[in-house]
């Protein structure tokens, strides 16, 4: 202290009276200036207190920005199409339960199909969806023990395609639709005995759907029955392809393991499901598609893998029909985009449907198709039983062009961070979302603090934390508390007050 005079230190809050110091003292408080949001037509004439929004305005409208209230669009096709924000129209989202992850995918598929998206539901297993297809005006398909099926054999729209194309094109997608069917009953036949289908097998199979087609009479389809009734007679066509060398035991001794496993298939758990005509067809022309498979029990892992895949195959060939079509100058060209809700549980119900999975992912691009994937947690891949599952199912967010959260424990997240970079920022607020609601004393029902919050990842981009508030139509189309309701207790109702 050599004399000089001491400074009072300079607190680290301000104080009651404002800063010491010249031109400092009381402040009196400033209210924010009030925001409004309008086109530029109409703001311009506002200059120069007009400001741009940081937040992406393409596409689907979501919810407000969380921080600065702006409007925040977006959906992985117009991201992909127009946007060019993401190089592949995947989304992925991950996020504990109930916080309004379903809701928010539902909102993206009525906003695209305003935009001539059509919108497929290709196994959905609460249903989260098939309100929301009815109220497009769309078709609800249910299958089912008892209450719908689908035969694996018939060609279905691409069959109806072929023949509606003609020529060289006709029999390149007669042959695609063949190679469907193909994989299907091998699907089927893996589901049951819970391991792949030998080569030879495949040939074998391959040769009696020939055989079916080209006797098959114009609008029906033959029948798994058929198939095991060609294998019966063994005609001279799927004869040759089992080396019998006209010997009828080595033909038997060939075909008996498929014959098996066949009767397996019929006489199993999947029998009554895939056995007979196809309750329902997909109709091509539908704005929206969804097949129900919740009547089938969550404990009934082999009818869910095996309806789920027959869906998807269905489903599938419906859009590559619609594209075959629109190469050949028949319809309109047209987009898709498929849901794939509660991810873990096909993933867990048999072993080839990771690889079934991975495979719509890869093609996704080229089928003209945009989708979205949710689940839980990260954790859902671990649970597989291959390294090789394991692995192609990680890969599914990393090359998810948008991964958007919901509310996620903070180990969770920071593995998430791994694969998409994750700032500590991010990672405090999306596992600030995760936490409990408070013990509503006075009986009110408290919404859990992350509902209806998300965070938007896009590759190493900042995220964008969102708000999304729905509307009552929207509660009304995806109430999971449904069941909750009545007696009194109306937890929907209640929210509504509450908020
Ligand atoms: N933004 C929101 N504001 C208010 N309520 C919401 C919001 N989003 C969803 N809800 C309500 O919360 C409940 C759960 O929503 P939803 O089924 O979409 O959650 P989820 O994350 O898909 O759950 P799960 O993981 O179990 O499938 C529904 O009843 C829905 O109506
Ligand atoms: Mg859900």
């Amino acid at each position: 202290m050599s004399g000089k005079e001491r400074r009072p230190q300079r607190p680290s809050v301000a104080p009651p009276r404002g800063w010491y110091g010249p031109g400092g003292g009381q402040v009196g408080h400033l209210d924010p200036p009030t925001m409004w949001r309008a086109t530029t037509v109409q703001a311009c004439g506002l200059w120069p207190f007009a400001a741009g929004s940081g937040a992406p305005m393409t596409g689907v409208p979501l919810g407000q920005h969380l921080h600065t209230g702006a409007t925040v669009c977006g959906d992985p096709i117009s991201w992909f199409t127009r946007a060019r924000y993401i190089s592949n129209p995947s989304l992925f989202m991950l996020g504990m339960p109930g916080l309004g992850k379903s809701t928010l995918v539902n909102r993206i598929l009525i906003g695209l199909a305003a935009t001539g998206v059509t919108p497929l539901v290709l196994g959905d297993l609460k249903p989260d969806y098939a309100d929301t297809v009815r109220a497009l005006g769309g078709q609800v398909i249910s299958i089912g023990r008892g209450v719908g099926g689908i035969n694996v054999l018939d060609p279905g729209a691409m069959g109806q395609a072929a023949a509606k194309i003609g020529g060289e094109a006709g029999k390149v997608l007669a042959a695609e639709a063949h190679g469907r069917v193909l994989n299907m009953v091998a699907a089927l036949i893996t589901i049951v005995r819970g391991r792949p289908m030998d080569d030879h097998e495949q040939s074998v199979l391959s040769a009696c759907l020939h055989y079916l087609a080209e006797r098959a009479r114009p609008g029906r389809a033959p029948l798994l029955p058929d198939l095991l009734r060609v294998l019966d007679e063994g005609p001279d066509r799927v004869r040759a392809v089992t080396l019998d060398r006209g010997n009828v035991t080595r033909y038997q001794e060939a075909v008996d393991p498929l014959h098996r496993s066949l009767l397996g298939v019929l006489d199993g758990p999947l029998g009554d499901t895939f056995a007979s005509e196809t309750s329902t067809r997909i109709d091509p022309a539908s704005p929206a598609v969804c097949v129900d498979i919740s009547r089938i029990g969550e404990a009934d892992t082999q009818l869910t893998a095996a309806a789920m895949l027959a869906a998807w195959s269905d489903g599938l060939g419906t859009v590559a029909a619609a594209h075959a079509l629109a190469d050949a100058g028949l319809a309109p060209q047209r987009w898709f985009f498929t849901v794939l809700d509660e991810l873990w549980r096909p993933l867990r119900a048999a072993s080839g449907i990771v690889e079934r999975i991975d495979a719509l992912t890869r093609l996704n691009r080229s089928l003209g198709l945009g989708d979205a994937k949710i689940t839980h947690t990260l954790k859902d891949a671990e649970a597989l039983g291959s390294e090789a599952d394991r692995a192609k199912a990680r890969g599914f967010v990393e090359r998810a062009g948008m991964v958007v959260c919901a509310g996620l424990p903070r180990t969770e997240m920071r593995e998430l961070g791994e694969i998409v970079g994750m700032s500590e920022r991010e990672i405090e607020l999306v596992s600030s979302w995760s936490s409990p609601p408070g013990w509503a004393s006075t009986g009110g029902h408290e919404e859990p603090p992350g509902r209806g919050r998300f965070l938007i990842k896009v590759g190493g981009r900042p995220g964008i934390p969102i708000k999304v508030s729905i509307t009552d139509t929207e509660r009304n189309l995806h109430n999971t508390n449904t069941r909750w309701t009545g007696n009194g207790l109306n937890l929907s109702k209640r929210t509504e007050a509450s908020r």
